[in-house]
Parts: structure tokens; sequence; C-alpha cells
């Protein structure tokens, strides 16, 4: 059975104050038996990493992730971290190739294939990006896209590696448009890449790799996208920044 995981993207949101103020918000309201069968993943910004993973320290089942990293482990970059640096806040997880880094920080498919290595070497757990811009939808181009981001970015991970991958499905054009997919367009795409995954690194590691969609997921419609055979749980934005809405997402798992 693959794992169904719940992770929060706080993107540009929340002082360290506010951070800790948050999680505390969101453990508080978690029921004690919950998540039942979902590992949480709350990725704050860098500042409050740190603070966020303390918080996190005694609980099984809730983790902390960043949102970005860089893929050397150290030198002259300013302004950048590494995963090393990531991993010593006490983190688990590391977003990589959020759409909004690919249209406003210009990373690349090799980029990420970089950043993918450096992350897995640090044995932290890639979260890889991938989806299609509103355009490329429109001219049925979309499975090509993907085929491609999930290709250069990841399929050249031995398969021990790429045993520990994520892979978080958010079409662009739902991203914090309150436009989400359809239950069959989210299970069409989520089918798709697990069909890459199966011809790359076989039967057993495609029915392992969790795949989660991102994209104006909220309380009202995460019961019917995890509902999806092929959706593994979410990677919430928005709807992560207010914890009962946030928890109640857990809860639809
Ligand atoms: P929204 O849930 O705000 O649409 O954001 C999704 C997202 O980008 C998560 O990474």
């Amino acid at each position: 059975m693959r794992k169904k995981i719940i992770a929060a993207n706080w993107k540009m949101n929340k002082t360290i104050n506010e951070s800790i103020h948050l999680v505390e918000e969101t453990l508080s309201l978690l029921p004690a038996d919950h998540p039942r069968d979902a590992v949480v993943i709350l990725c704050p910004p860098f500042i409050s990493l740190a603070k966020v993973s303390e918080a996190l320290q005694n609980n099984k089942k809730i983790f902390s992730g960043a949102q970005n990293c860089h893929w050397e482990n150290f030198g002259a970059y300013t302004g950048e971290i590494s995963a090393a640096m990531i991993k010593s806040a006490g983190a688990g997880y590391v977003i990589l190739g959020h759409s909004e880094r690919r249209q406003y920080f210009n990373e690349t498919n090799e980029q990420l294939a970089q950043k993918a290595n450096t992350v897995l070497s640090e044995g932290l757990i890639p979260i890889f990006c991938c989806g299609e811009p509103l355009n490329i939808r429109e001219s049925n181009t979309h499975f090509e896209l993907l085929q491609e981001q999930i290709t250069k970015g990841l399929f050249h991970l031995m398969e021990d590696e790429f045993r520990h991958v994520i892979i978080a499905y958010e079409p662009v054009w739902a991203i914090g448009t309150g436009k989400v997919a359809s239950e069959e367009q989210a299970q069409e795409m989520h089918e798709f890449i697990r069909h890459l995954i199966r011809k790359q690194y076989g039967e057993e590691v495609a029915g392992l790799t969790p795949i989660i969609y991102g994209g104006s997921m909220k309380p009202s419609n995460a019961r019917g996208l995890l509902s999806q055979p092929d959706v593994d749980g979410g990677l919430i934005g928005g709807a992560s920044l207010e914890a009962a809405d946030f928890v109640e997402i857990i809860k639809a798992v």
C-alpha cells in the first residue's frame, strides 16, 4: 500500500511567530486519532523551518519540509539554502520545481534534476512538482509537457533513489485560482504519471510512488479528489493557511 500524503505549502506567508501559531492551531484541531493513514507535511518559509521542526519534534505523523533548495551543498551562492542546511533545520522533505519557481525564478528541468540528486543524497525526500499552464492544456499538449518535466527532472535517478520520490501534479491553471481540476482530470493525469513511472521503473515502483494533487484543494472538494484511485494526497496552498480548513482536508483522507 502506498502512503497517503497531505502537504501544506505555505509559500511566502507567515512570520516566525505566525508560523508557530499556525502549527499550534493545526495540532490543537487534529483529533488524537488523526491523521490515521496520512503523512502530514508542513512546508513553511525557510526562516521558520527550524522552529516549526522543533514544534513538531515529538509528533510521529506530522513532519516539516522546505519549499526549495539549491543544487549545491555549500558555496558562493548568496541568498541560497542547501539541502544539508535544510536537513540541519530538522526537515525531512523538500518541494522541488513548484510552478511558481519555474515561472518566476526560471528553474529548468536540468536544475531540478540536480536538485533531486542533492536532496536525495542528504537523505531528504523530494516532493517533485509538475503541471501544465492553461495554454498548454488548451493546445492539448499537456501529456507531452508532463512527460518532459518528469523524464528530464527525475528519470535519471536509479531505481533505489526514485523509490523515495513523491510527485505532485499541480495544473498551473488551478493554483490559487479557485478553479480546481475535476476529479476526472486529476485522475487522468495521475494515471498518466503512474504509467510513465511503470515504463521506466516497473510495476512495483509505480504502485508504490505517491502522486499527490495540488491546485485549489479545499475542504469542499478534497474528498472527491482524494477518492480517485491514483490520487494519493494533496499539496495545499491557500487552504493550508487556515488551520481549520487544512485539518478538514486531512480528515478527508
Ligand atoms: P492553492 O491551494 O492555493 O491553489 O496552491 C496550490 C499550490 O501551489 C501548492 O503547492
